[in-house]
């Protein structure tokens, strides 16, 4: 275990934020206002990150299947993107962060297609931190999508021999370091279609607090758990989490 403030921090730090909906619930609130408290906790959970000195952060804000979810549902997390990139995408310009969206683009609203365009174009050349919003995201779509890339660019000439790699380069988060941890909120164990293919050595940390609960003292018991972790990658060598 490092010391008490010298944390073995991650570079990648990936978050499935999850239990909006039971935090309304149990407040005898609409689930609306969970996702709205949600984005409050997205708002600190970036900056806190940010103040680590963690350079890339992945979220998770909307899955390929929450489209099943009853359209009100639907029609305010789509809302809610859109408020948030308006209020806050001046804000993250300024402290340097460089916004990328993983997912599928297709599909969506005309506006919330422009202003993820936006959010990415205004802030391409930031160097401070990396923010990844898996919005309208899926893994398994993702590698589907990747692997039509591929073939693509196979019968293109472009490669010779597809290897790991090279595989990884069409995918979303091409360029992006693996995660090194991902953490869940909302007490269920499970990956819901994220990151299955960059998350193969991932340290997993699941918290029972809700995430509109979620805030630097939850960051840094789910950093504590990383740095005490031993990490061996098929290898017979433990090594101190990093
Ligand atoms: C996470 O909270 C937000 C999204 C999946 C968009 P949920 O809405 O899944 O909340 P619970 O899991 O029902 O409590
Ligand atoms: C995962 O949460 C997706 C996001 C946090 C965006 P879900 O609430 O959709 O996952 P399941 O349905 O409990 O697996
Ligand atoms: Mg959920």
């Amino acid at each position: 275990m490092p010391g008490q403030d010298v944390w073995v921090k991650p570079e990648h730090v990936a978050i499935i934020m999850d239990g909006n909906g039971r935090w309304a619930t149990a407040r005898g609130l609409p689930r609306s206002a969970g996702h709205k408290a949600g984005v409050e906790a997205l708002q600190r959970a970036v900056r806190a990150v940010g103040d680590r000195g963690i350079p890339w952060l992945t979220l998770y804000a909307f899955s390929s299947e929450n489209w099943s979810r009853p359209k009100s549902e639907v029609s305010d997390l789509m809302g809610l993107l859109k408020f948030f990139i308006r209020r806050d995408l001046a804000e993250l310009h300024r402290n340097g962060v460089r916004v990328r969206i993983l997912g599928e683009r297709e599909g969506l609203q005309k506006d919330i297609g422009a202003l993820l365009r936006e959010a990415e174009a205004l802030t391409r050349a930031n160097t401070r931190m990396n923010l990844q919003i898996a919005f309208n995201y899926g893994a398994r779509d993702e590698i589907v999508r990747a692997a039509r890339k591929a073939i693509a660019a196979a019968q293109a000439g472009e490669f010779d021999r597809l290897d790991e790699a090279v595989f990884a380069s069409m995918l979303d988060t091409a360029d992006a370091p693996d995660p090194d941890l991902v953490i869940r909120t909302g007490g269920d164990q499970r990956l819901s279609n994220f990151l299955l293919w960059q998350a193969a050595y991932a340290e997993l940390v699941f918290l029972d607090c809700r995430w509109p609960d979620f805030g630097e003292a939850e960051l840094d018991a789910a950093l504590a758990q990383f740095g005490s972790r031993q990490r061996r990658f098929g290898g017979v060598v433990a090594r101190d989490a990093s």
